[in-house]
């Protein structure tokens, strides 16, 4: 059995892993209360125990308003920790599939963003996303960076998930429509980082390096809503559709700064990886 040690287990994507391992895999998921990463002396027992064949880093600091003013923690988690991950999977010559953010970009482009264009982070969160993807380059080349955006799962608080809970409280509400971006369930992150983890058993290497991975096609936030009450509707979940108002970014002030451009360009994983695209709106359903 190939061996798999997943932190951050009890998040979205690191509890879609847990789910979802295929036939012929053994998973260790940790969640932080059994790993913290930020700790060297457990990240070394974990190794010594469980002997992996493969890290797969589902754990970060996502609180992304938060970490404006808790940089020392963001930075610790999202920097330091992927650090001493990528210097274990080192020293065990053993890859580390790493996930990280389209808010490395500043969003100003107005195409898709390739993995070649320009990083320019607005947020702390972005700046240290940025920091861990540079740690583990410089520490272990036998890694996979899996940029991704808009993340929802069935675990964890999501935009799906908020949607819901006011679309039952409210009549109307008001969402931004000035930010574009590609939703992306969890569900199909895992999938993507299984079916990466398989050619490798297979093949014994990989192309390493950094892809970006999203649901397509781009949308708003305010386009998002409209979908996600729209399913809700059709599955009983809602009983009527509350009246969506497009709003500007500027209307609803955040303590970090969002990209207004978030779109990833997933031609190189297709490609390179043989990965095919999911439609966001056929993955909505879940979550319910
Ligand atoms: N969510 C998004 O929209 C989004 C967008 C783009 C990229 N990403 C990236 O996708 C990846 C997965 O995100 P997600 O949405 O699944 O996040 P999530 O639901 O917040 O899960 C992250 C997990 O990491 C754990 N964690 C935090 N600090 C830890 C530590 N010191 N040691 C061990 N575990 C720790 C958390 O555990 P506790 O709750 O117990 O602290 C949590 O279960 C992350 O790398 C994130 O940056 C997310």
């Amino acid at each position: 059995m190939f061996k798999v040690l997943v932190t951050g287990a009890k998040g979205q994507v690191g509890s879609e892993l847990v789910k979802a391992a295929p036939a012929g895999f053994t998973v260790i998921g940790l969640g932080s209360n059994e790993l913290d990463i930020t700790n060297q002396q457990q990240v070394t027992a974990v190794m010594a125990q469980y002997k992996p064949d493969l890290i797969i880093n589902a754990a970060a600091y996502t609180a992304v308003d938060k970490a404006e003013s808790d940089i020392e923690t963001a930075f610790a988690v999202n920097e330091k920790a992927v650090a001493l991950l990528a210097q274990a999977a080192y020293d065990a010559d053993i890859p580390l599939f790493h996930i990280s953010t389209d808010y490395v970009f500043d969003g100003q482009a107005s195409t898709p963003y390739k993995e070649t264009d320009t990083v320019n982070p607005q947020s702390v969160y972005g700046a240290s996303k940025l920091a861990g993807e540079q740690a583990l380059e410089r520490t272990h080349a036998k890694h996979i960076i899996l940029r991704t955006s808009w993340v929802f799962g069935a675990t964890g608080n999501n935009f799906v998930k908020t949607m819901l809970r006011l679309g039952k409280e409210r009549e109307e509400l008001s969402v931004v429509a000035d930010q574009y971006g590609c939703p992306t369930s969890a569900r199909s992150i895992a999938e993507v980082l299984w079916q990466l983890a398989e050619k490798y058993v297979a093949e014994r290497t990989l192309p390493w390096g950094v892809y970006h991975f999203s649901n397509s096609p781009a949308c708003t936030w305010y386009e998002f809503a409209c979908e996600i009450f729209e399913q809700a509707v059709k599955a009983g979940v809602l009983e009527r559709k509350p009246v969506v108002h497009p709003i500007t970014t500027a209307e609803y002030p955040t303590p970090a700064k969002r990209p207004a451009w978030s779109v990833l360009d997933c031609g190189k994983i297709e490609r390179a990886q043989s990965i095919a695209l999911v439609q966001w709106s056929e993955e909505i359903i879940d979550i319910f």
